[in-house]
């Protein structure tokens, strides 16, 4: 018998259910043994709590175009993993012993960055774990792509291409605030195909003078109106100066509920120009996962079904250059994929007239 266990962690996105279909379609084609399928519900939780399903194939047909996670998901950080919860009870042991106890042959996690260093954590104590790069942040180091980013690009560009004619009917200059607290992936794809003018990352500290000046000069040249993408996570040069904790304090201060209206109010006083925010917020994680997310998704579903046929473990199945790759979970922990303000993209896109506030 061959016993998988499998849960969804961290904040969701689409293509989950996909890439779960593919595991297990991998697994229930391939297995010269019988298989059984435990999913854990509400990521980490399930694990910890014993909270699970025992499942087959049919519940996983049908699931390839939906959106979400058939298993719900919840955040449960790396931070506090090592902490008893608000009972005492061992968070690292209970998992490995809901683990045993189930006589599991592997954990396949799919989630982000934080649930990457849980699993590794699991990996060190002893158990057989497999995991794939799911967020629509892309940030994920050891994978040019994860699954979710393009769903979220498509879902974040109409919301700047909508804007497109609103702001020209009123010539106002629009800021829509994309996801992305860390890195900056989702606004710099969504802003250069929605055809922003100007787009603020987290990893290019913004002058206040220059996003204002990139305003004006649009102004000069007869534009009616601008369209700002703006990470959530984007930074000003001079915030960029303050301590962590510093920031941390600032924004908790703040009477703006996120840099975007901040900005807004800061452009509104100095241009005398017409402001609008746009925040599509949570729509960019919600829906059916678009084509190439269901592509891939099923590829990496599929990689990591081998890999539980061939019992190897202790890796995230990743995608780079254009091939499926098999990344050491200890090398993947921890790290993020960040936009390099040097990158050639970064460069291309000034060349075409975008300007990123530096
Ligand atoms: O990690 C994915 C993400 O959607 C980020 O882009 C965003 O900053 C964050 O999650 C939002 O988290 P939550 O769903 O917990 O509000």
């Amino acid at each position: 018998m061959l016993r998988i266990g499998m849960l969804t962690s961290g904040g969701d996105c689409q293509a989950l259910n996909a890439a779960m279909r593919g595991v297990v379609k991998t697994v229930l084609n391939n297995s010269k043994e019988p298989v059984e399928i435990y999913g854990f519900e509400d990521g980490y939780k399930g694990l910890i709590y014993g909270k699970f399903r025992l499942l087959t194939g049919k519940d996983f047909a049908g699931i390839l175009t939906t959106g979400g996670t058939m298993l719900g998901t919840s955040r449960c950080p790396f931070k506090t993993i090592r902490e008893p919860d608000e009972n005492g009870l061992d968070k690292v042991e209970a998992m490995k012993q809901n683990y045993h106890k189930l006589q599991l042959d592997c954990l396949v996690m799919l989630g982000g960055n934080g649930s990457t260093k849980t699993a590794n954590l699991l990996s060190e104590e002893g158990l057989n774990v497999i995991t794939l790069p799911k967020t629509i942040d892309n940030d994920l180091w050891g994978t040019d792509m994860t699954f979710g980013f393009q769903s979220a690009v498509d879902i974040a560009t109409t919301a700047i291409d909508q804007i497109h004619t609103t702001a020209n009917s009123h010539g106002r200059v629009f800021i829509v605030e994309i996801m992305g607290h860390k890195v900056g992936w989702l606004p710099l794809n969504a802003g250069m195909a929605g055809g922003a003018d100007i787009i603020l990352l987290p990893e290019i500290p913004y002058d206040l003078k220059k996003v204002i000046e990139a305003i004006e000069e649009r102004d000069k040249r007869g534009s009616r109106f601008t369209i700002i993408a703006v990470a959530e996570g984007a930074i000003s040069k001079e915030d960029a100066k303050l301590s962590k904790k510093e920031y941390k304090k600032k924004l908790e201060t703040s009477k703006y509920p996120s840099v975007s209206y901040e900005l807004a109010a800061q452009i509104q006083k100095k241009t005398g120009r017409e402001v609008r925010v746009t925040v599509p917020g949570h729509v960019q994680r919600g829906g059916s996962p678009c084509p190439y997310d269901r592509v891939f998704a099923s590829r990496l579903g599929a990689e990591a079904g081998v890999m539980i046929l061939k019992k190897k473990y202790g890796f995230m199945v990743g995608y780079k250059n254009r091939e499926m790759v098999q990344v050491p979970l200890k090398e993947v922990a921890g790290k993020l994929k960040t936009v390099d303000p040097k990158a050639d993209i970064i460069k291309e896109a000034k060349l075409l007239g975008i300007h990123f506030g530096d």
